[in-house]
């Protein structure tokens, strides 16, 4: 079996943040959100894995290599345009051959390995396996509707959802996928929904499998999500303390300090995670945060928030929390006359003052 990773898509619900990276190379316990689908393909015995990729395919390659780290092959594929999931699956045509693959959606997150599912798809051969999770907003996604075990409609999005039964972003598919794709048309949209071409599947009597997932699962494409995705992960998080950090320093709870951090006169209360090389100065780092590397915080108080690489908070007077900061930004107290707030965002930034 092959692996058919997605890392293109424009991600405009996170921007600013995806005007200048991939949502998918956002880190999640300081790990980009990519690179547990490749952990998770590489964990189930899957090792020959093609990426799509759109707009950021530099970034992404240059992020994730060759494979060797994660004992993987990966081949990039390069999709055009960004015209749905059904067609990224035609751009790898080549690269699946006849092959059956687990199709990932690179910004999915789900705690339950893949081992199991690949075993029961190689076993029972069926056209395709298509993984649903229990939602509070099914409109957001596309939906199954059951009868029993068997799945009578899939819709991409609804407005009045059948059920509240999601399609988590990993399905399992046998090369028969082509022909369903071949016998689709272009959703309203715009785009090849592969949704549309499950449904294909089921209309002309092939077996598709449902699968409820057990453990929670996540699409990050939100900033909200992204927060919870990185509870979650950092909630199963063991305590690790590397790094440089003295005596007045107080960690609380499950905290990983990577190696090269320096931290004093602090409070991190776990779960937390603070990256290599990053400085920690006077401040206070609350549950659910976490920091990546070559970071800078200086008498400031952050919780419930991401911070990627190279950035800094210096004296901020309120609490920081449920943010979600880029990379090399800076967020400093104003000490200039007169008092004000003085910005420069991205377009499309969010600041609440
Ligand atoms: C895609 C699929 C949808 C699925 C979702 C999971 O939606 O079309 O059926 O529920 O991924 O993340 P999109 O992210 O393209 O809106």
């Amino acid at each position: 079996m092959k692996g058919l990773i997605l890392s293109g898509g424009k991600g405009t619900r996170l921007r600013p943040i995806t005007h200048t990276s991939a949502k998918q190379l956002v880190p999640v316990a300081n790990k980009p959100v990519l690179y547990y689908a490749i952990e998770a393909l590489v964990g189930a015995g899957i090792s020959e894995i093609g990426i799509i990729t759109g707009e950021t395919g530099e970034e992404v390659r240059s992020a994730v290599g060759e494979g060797e780290r994660f004992g993987a092959r990966i081949t990039y594929i390069p999709q055009e345009a960004p015209l749905g999931l059904a067609h990224a699956v035609l751009t790898a045509k080549e690269f699946l051959g006849d092959d059956s693959f687990v199709m990932y959606l690179g910004d999915n997150l789900i705690r339950q390995g893949l081992t199991g599912l690949v075993d029961a798809f190689t076993g029972q051969a069926p056209s395709a396996m298509i993984l649903l999770a229990h939602v509070s907003e099914p409109e957001r996604f596309g939906v199954a509707e059951l009868d029993g075990d068997r799945i009578v409609r899939l819709i991409e999005k609804p407005k009045v959802p059948p059920s509240d039964l999601a399609l988590v972003g990993v399905y399992l598919f046998s090369h028969d996928i082509f022909d369903a794709i071949d016998a689709i048309e272009y959703s309203p949209r715009g785009e090849l929904e592969i949704t549309d071409a499950i449904q294909k599947l089921i209309d002309t009597g092939r077996t598709v499998q449902p699968h409820i997932v057990s453990g929670w699962w996540k699409d990050t494409g939100r900033l909200e999500d992204m927060l919870e995705a990185n509870r979650i992960v950092l909630e199963g998080l063991e305590r690790s303390v590397n790094g440089d950090i003295d005596e007045t320093v107080t960690l609380e709870g499950r905290v990983v300090i990577e190696e090269g951090a320096h931290i004093r006169r602090s409070i991190i209360r776990g779960p937390a995670i603070i990256g290599a090389g990053t400085v920690i100065e006077d401040a206070y780092i609350g549950p659910f945060t976490a920091i990546y590397h070559d970071c800078t915080v200086i008498s400031s108080e952050i919780e419930h928030s991401i911070i990627l690489e190279h950035s800094t908070v210096d004296h901020v007077a309120g609490r920081i929390e449920s943010s979600l900061i880029g990379k090399e930004c800076i967020v400093s107290a104003s000490t200039r006359r007169p008092k004000a707030v003085r910005l420069m965002l991205g377009d499309h930034s969010q600041v609440e003052v």
